[in-house]
């Protein structure tokens, strides 16, 4: 009764962008295609712990397959790590707004969560995070390049609140659209795996790699939290057609990067073009941008339906509107300006003066 109902982001009409759920907009690798294609033993179980794309990752990474887990879904292995840590009477704390799913996979360890507000820029307010954390924390979810906002955690940023949290308590690092990043100051979870006995990285095939259909996420992170989490997994539930799609990506890497720039590309575009156009919104680093539309938001949301764009209302806080396809970019420019004038003032999407 402590839950609402999963709502998926909205299906879209044939002639409409579906822009509501941070998708790739490009068509699967064919490579990756002729490898699914290839996949002959589905009459069989799959190989449990996906070691040969656990091997991959590891070699890509710098780290032992051993410290490396497999999902279905990097949102499987949140759920998984929380059940891990977390029960009735723990608190879980995250910052707010951020993935929707975070409430809900508190909620079901029996856990509270604690929501610290964003910042007004739309980042993670880490200081107020790290004062919430008491006795009953059993784990904090840093998500950066945050969903909705776009924001990023900077390299500082981290640090210092890693300085400031208990070397026991675990951090967990949901870098989804890391692979969107492009600015410098961003921190990058990789690279201090060594460094903190608490810190798991999640990172998924979902977005830059194109595969959300066939649930693949990993988790890389110290043996001991690996295993808490592969003790509460559900056995089996990753897909023998997903590793090796994960593995023929991995092998095709520089061609879906490719994808990721353009993406990146379009999105500062269209980052700059709203901005001229009087918008105000955060500097996103995902593949998707934040309207902050405030009271304003299912108005907006509906007009932008009404011109074939799909787009995930959060009422009353703002839009997340996925960086699709390049006629999608232009469709919106279209109507943007008409719309952001037509907002009232105080909105906290329109720029003052
Ligand atoms: C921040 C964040 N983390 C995790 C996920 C889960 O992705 P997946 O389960 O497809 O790996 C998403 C999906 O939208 C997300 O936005």
């Amino acid at each position: 009764m402590a839950l609402p109902a999963y709502r998926q982001g909205k299906p879209a009409a044939p002639s409409a962008f579906k822009l509501s759920s941070n998708e790739n907009p490009f068509a699967p690798l064919p490579a990756v295609l002729e490898a699914l294609g290839a996949e002959r033993d589905i009459n069989r179980y799959p190989d449990a712990t996906a070691a040969a794309l656990r091997e991959k990752l590891g070699e890509k990474y710098g780290v032992s397959a051993d410290e490396v887990h497999i999902g279905a879904g990097s949102v499987a292995l949140l759920a998984q790590l929380l059940l891990a840590a977390a029960g009735p009477g723990d608190e879980v704390v995250y910052s707010w707004r951020s993935f929707e799913a975070y409430p809900s996979l508190v909620t079901v360890t029996g856990a509270t969560s604690v929501q610290v507000p964003n910042r007004a820029d739309g980042g993670h307010d880490l200081a107020a995070i790290a004062a919430s954390i008491t006795p009953r924390t059993r784990a904090v979810i840093v998500c950066t390049p945050n969903n909705p906002t776009g924001s990023i955690v900077t390299d500082d940023e981290f640090a210092e609140f890693m300085a400031s949290v208990p070397a026991d308590l675990l951090v967990i690092l949901d870098e989804a659209y890391t692979e969107f990043v492009t600015d410098d100051a961003a921190v990058d979870g990789v690279p201090l795996l060594g460094r903190y006995p608490n810190l798991v990285v999640l990172r998924t095939f979902s977005k830059a790699y194109g595969l959300a259909g066939l649930r693949v996420g990993y988790a890389l992170g110290p043996l001991a939290i690996l295993d808490a989490a592969r003790s509460t997994a559900i056995p089996l539930s990753v897909t023998g057609p997903g590793a090796t799609a994960a593995i023929a990506s991995l092998e095709h890497e520089a061609e879906l990067l490719d994808r990721v720039r353009q993406i990146a590309e379009r999105r500062g575009r269209l980052w700059t073009s709203l901005v001229d156009q009087g918008w105000q919104i955060p500097r996103p680093q995902g593949n998707f941008i934040w309207l902050p539309t405030g009271q304003q938001t299912t108005d907006v949301a509906a007009r932008l339906a009404e011109a074939g764009l799909v787009v995930r209302p959060f009422q009353p806080d703002g839009i997340r509107l996925s960086i699709g396809e390049e006629e999608a970019v232009q469709k919106l420019l279209q109507i943007s300006e008409e719309i952001v004038g037509s907002l009232p003032e105080g909105n906290p999407a329109r720029r003052l003066g």
